[in-house]
């Protein structure tokens, strides 16, 4: 009796490993376009965060490293939108608010907002003048802030 219970016990705690490992490979389209759409975010945040520490002085200033962080965050604000098809409102844990899908126009703007805003901050960090530089992370920041205002939660 004990050994059989001990068998089936061994055949169960196979089913739920193997049902785990299928779930982790098996994932469903919409957890990979909100985990790539939030890769991406992350990826803006570390870019923006390299050049914010330079502007604060907390790092020393490098023209070559801000324009690259300047640069890639120009592209990144490029990648995320193709994460935030329809039906990517749920099925993973997200931020993303159910208005980027009933309001998609203003949703749009704002993320063309911040591709404009961060290309021209690329374009001031190439020329290396902090005045213009700092005058253009600003908008950016606004640009980032605008849409979270808007469409991710708390
Ligand atoms: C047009 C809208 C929009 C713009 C512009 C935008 N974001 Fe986001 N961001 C979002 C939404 C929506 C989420 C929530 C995504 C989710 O949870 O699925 C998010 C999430 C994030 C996150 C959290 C990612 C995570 O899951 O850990 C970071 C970091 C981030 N954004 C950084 C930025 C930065 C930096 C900028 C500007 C340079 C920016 N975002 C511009 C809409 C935007």
């Amino acid at each position: 009796m004990i050994r059989k219970l001990a068998v089936l016990t061994a055949a169960a705690v196979m089913a739920v490993t193997s049902f785990s490992v299928s779930a982790q490979t098996a994932q469903t389209a919409q957890e990979r376009a909100i985990q790539y759409r939030q890769g991406v975010m992350k990826a803006q945040g570390w870019h923006a965060g390299n050049m914010a520490a330079q502007i604060r002085g907390t790092k020393p200033y490098e023209k070559e490293d801000f324009a690259r962080s300047a640069t890639f965050l120009a592209q990144l604000m490029h990648m995320s939108w193709d994460g935030f098809g329809p039906g990517t409102d749920k099925g993973a844990p997200t931020k993303a608010k159910p208005e980027i899908w009933t309001d998609n126009a203003k949703f749009k703007a704002a993320a063309d907002n911040a591709i404009k805003a961060t290309a021209t901050l690329a374009q001031a960090a190439a020329g290396g003048n902090m005045d213009t530089i700092k005058a253009a992370f600003g908008e950016v920041g606004k640009a980032c802030k605008g849409c979270h205002d808007d469409f991710q939660a708390k």
